[in-house]
């Protein structure tokens, strides 16, 4: 297309931001500029183009892609997004503090606990649902407020808008990691968030065939720090994975509005089965969360996770499918399955799992984009 396209709808964008045409040739598709280095004219003249970790023009157009979905400033990519998270955390100093969901991603947990906290970097791990326990955790020298919302797999829905606004009359800023819904569904700064994450691993790529990450921010002042950060720790995306990221990313609004309803369809199933102790899905009325997530963002996602009320009930059910396979991860095409107890969240103790109500008796879906029939078929067949 001629022109930009930030103004443009959310598809349009999916597919047109940050693709130009290649100057060259013309080529539709942005080139995977799979080089180290660039050639130089002479010496003492620098170029545009020097190092490949730092200079890159398939994952520049892959950082565009994702900032105008966003509708962030700029965006950085990274080889995974524990990566992504990894820089954005570079924002904090020795002694500051961090508000932060007290049910993310395990990895989070395990790379918090085990390796921040050794660089005088204080958490505390809080139902951000509750607003009033994250303004009792706030201190003086709270510098973030990091929120995932829905969480993994509590499916847990924080108020975005009221946390930022918590958060930022404290002089703190807010981060929330997007992964569950991708900016087709939730948009976290329209709500006031200052930096978004990705682990594009999941709904941004799709297709199960890439580990990256993304970091989203609002404001050329953050940006321009990731990027020192990005060149400096080098955990860039490599120019094939931003090319995987981008061709998915094209797809991303067509398949988010199969996945959730394929989600629908399986929850309305599910929920009034006798084997299904309970379902938590935000896009059920009774849901706790229903009403905010109505409210900030514009679906509800194909995330559900399933309390079969023991080890051996969730056991039975994942052992059993076909269609859905038993993995980890999330967000691509095919069905996937997992018990997070063991696999997921095993980072997380036990004691502390059971203190967030994170049960062995819980099974994950990460519902695909096949034909609704053969996963109800599935399902049914397996709980039999
Ligand atoms: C919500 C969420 N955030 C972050 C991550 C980490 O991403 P990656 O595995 O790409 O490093 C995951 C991984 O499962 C996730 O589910």
């Amino acid at each position: 297309m001629k022109g930009d396209p930030r103004n443009l709808g959310f598809a349009t964008r999916a597919v047109h931001a940050g693709q130009e045409p290649d100057p060259r040739t013309g080529a539709v598709a942005v080139p995977i500029y799979q080089t180290s280095t660039y050639v130089q004219h002479a010496v003492g003249e620098g170029a545009e183009f020097e190092y490949a970790r730092v200079q890159n023009p398939t994952r520049w157009a892959l950082e565009k892609q994702v900032a105008a979905l966003e509708g962030g400033h700029a965006g950085h990519a990274f080889a995974s997004g524990m990566s992504a998270i990894a820089c954005l955390l570079t924002i904090l100093q020795a002694g500051d503090h961090v508000v932060i969901s007290r049910n993310t991603y395990g990895g989070v947990y395990r790379y918090v606990s085990r390796i921040l906290e050794r660089y005088n970097l204080a958490f505390s791990w809080v139902d951000t649902r509750d607003l009033a326990a994250v303004e009792a955790a706030m201190r003086p020298e709270t510098k973030l407020v990091y929120i995932e919302t829905p969480t993994n797999p509590l499916m847990d829905i924080t108020d975005l808008a009221a946390a930022a606004e918590l958060a930022h009359a404290r002089g703190a800023r807010m981060a929330v990691d997007n992964t569950f819904l991708s900016p087709y569904f939730q948009r976290p700064f329209e709500h006031g968030a200052d930096f978004v994450v990705h682990s594009t691993t999941k709904f941004l790529n799709g297709h199960s065939d890439s580990i990256g990450g993304a970091l989203v921010s609002r404001t050329a002042e953050d940006a321009e720090w990731f990027t020192l950060v990005q060149k400096s720790a080098g955990a860039i995306l490599s120019p094939f994975d931003c090319f995987l990221v981008m061709r998915g990313i094209k797809t991303l609004a067509v398949r988010m509005e199969r996945h959730e309803q394929n989600a629908r369809r399986i929850v309305g199933y599910l929920a009034g089965h006798t084997k299904v102790r309970k379902v938590l899905y935000p896009g059920l009325p009774d849901h706790p969360g229903y009403e905010i997530q109505k409210r900030q963002a514009s679906g509800f996602g194909s995330m559900i996770t399933l309390e079969m009320g023991s080890y051996a009930a969730a056991k039975s059910l994942l052992d059993r499918l076909r269609v859905i396979s038993l993995a980890e991860s999330l967000g691509g095409v095919e069905s996937l399955a997992s018990h997070p107890a063991s696999m997921t969240h095993a980072s997380i103790p036990p004691e502390r799992r059971a203190q967030l109500g994170l049960t062995d008796g819980m099974v994950r879906l990460s519902v695909g984009i096949e034909d609704v029939e053969d996963l109800l078929a599935d399902l049914e067949q397996a709980l039999a």
